[in-house]
């Protein structure tokens, strides 16, 4: 088939679905989930009523959400034969995999593709939803060597991790930054691992194996993986002062600088700026952070060398510092990332099925024609 369009490394520009589940304004620094703000949904909602609004396109009513948080509570646990599977991972493997290979054996035991179709979409959003936070704080406390800690029945869905992952109950602000963060990573268009989604959903293959090849692409340093990585780089830097050299080292040797730049923000990511004020407000609550100090001084020194080639701070670079107060380690930074993008890879899982086609593009052939096989006594 001839090409439609020319070349786009990276599909920039070039637009793989028509969607209503969320808008960004890369230039004005504006974020949409279905229509509302994201500012205004962090101030007013909770991460199931953004999950719901995301999935099934309204804000639930007070009957709905009760229904809907009930279910995802009532199916939070895993068969054991997961966990049992899980035990086996080496403890030195990297959360992100044990989640995906996690999240794709769901399916063994899960998948229900007898179910009529409505049903069958709200079952698996509900089981991914409970579960795969179970599962990444079950791979959090094994290679502890401790046992998984039981999800609670009765604290909310940001309380219940955190309750798994560290076994004590948070403190409510803590509960609610947290479910703040959830909604914040949700849902943002058609970012890498939701277009892997998409591509994995267009087969019409089940919904736990969409959700693991999402995991899988989201796992990269250039996507979610960079919030580990602003870590890392703050811990290298060490001091207020060492920044700008470091900083100025990096451009000069074309290194990216984690937790900068975007595709289509062109200023300040809006999540950044509600995850900064997220970190405030907990640092009044446990205490400052020296790595605070660092990253504002990093902000500061980047906006000035490469904020007119619209590169500003995005989601991923305050978000390590909330999770770090939360008494998350850092290599857990991306499974949290993927906890709250289920929703919106599960949103456009299912607007995909509406749409019904696989997703097969073409390509610029630039290889050559007509070679003979030459018999191997003779290369
Ligand atoms: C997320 O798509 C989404 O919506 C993703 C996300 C979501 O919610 O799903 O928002 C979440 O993934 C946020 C991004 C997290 N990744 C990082 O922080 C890693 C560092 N960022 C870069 O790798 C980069 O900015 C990307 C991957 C985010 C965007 O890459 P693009 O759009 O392909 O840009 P590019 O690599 O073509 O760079 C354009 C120019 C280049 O300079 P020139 O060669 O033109 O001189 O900008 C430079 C790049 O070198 N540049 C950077 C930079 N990002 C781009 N230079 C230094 N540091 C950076 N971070």
């Amino acid at each position: 088939t001839k090409p439609s369009c020319e070349y786009q490394p990276g599909l920039e520009g070039i637009p793989v679905a028509q969607s209503s589940i969320s808008f960004v304004d890369g230039k004005n620094g504006i974020l949409e989930y279905r229509g509302i703000n994201i500012e205004e949904l962090a101030q007013k909602s909770t991460f199931l009523e953004t999950a719901y609004l995301l999935i099934w396109g309204k804000l639930p009513t007070k009957d709905e959400l009760a229904n809907f948080q009930d279910e995802i509570t009532r199916h939070r646990r895993v068969k054991y034969h997961i966990r049992d599977m899980m035990k086996c991972f080496p403890e030195s493997g990297h959360p992100m995999d044990a989640l995906q290979t996690s999240a794709a054996a769901l399916g063994l035991f899960y998948s229900r593709r007898a179910l009529a179709k409505e049903e069958y979409i709200r079952d698996a959003v509900v089981r991914l939803l409970a579960k795969i936070p179970t599962m990444v704080a079950a791979f959090a406390q094994m290679r502890m060597g401790n046992d998984p800690v039981q999800p609670s029945d009765n604290l909310n869905y940001a309380a219940n991790f955190l309750y798994m992952l560290t076994e004590k109950e948070p403190e409510p602000l803590e509960a609610r930054i947290f479910d703040v963060c959830l909604m914040l990573h949700a849902e943002h268009t058609m970012n890498a691992s939701t277009f892997s989604a998409m591509v994995t959903a267009s087969t019409l293959t089940d919904p736990y194996a969409v959700v693991a090849s999402a995991v899988g692409t989201l796992a990269g340093p250039l996507h979610g993986g960079a919030n580990e990585e602003v870590l890392v780089m703050l811990e290298e830097i060490g001091s207020v002062e060492n920044v700008r050299p470091y900083i100025e080292d990096c451009i000069e040797n074309k290194k990216k600088i984690m937790g900068f730049g975007h595709r289509v923000y062109k200023v300040k990511d809006p999540r950044a700026k509600i995850l900064q004020q997220l970190a405030e407000r907990l640092f009044e609550l446990t205490g400052h952070d020296e790595y605070y100090d660092i990253a504002l001084e990093v902000e500061k020194v980047v906006t000035e060398k490469l904020g007119h080639k619209g590169i500003y701070a995005n989601v991923d670079f305050y978000s390590g510092l909330v999770y770090r107060k939360l008494g998350i380690k850092p290599d857990l930074f991306t499974p949290m990332f993927a906890i709250s993008r289920v929703a919106g890879w599960l949103a456009h899982w299912k607007e995909q099925l509406a749409v019904n086609r696989i997703f097969r593009p073409t390509q610029v052939y630039i290889g050559d024609r007509g070679i003979p096989y030459v018999a191997i006594e003779d290369r």
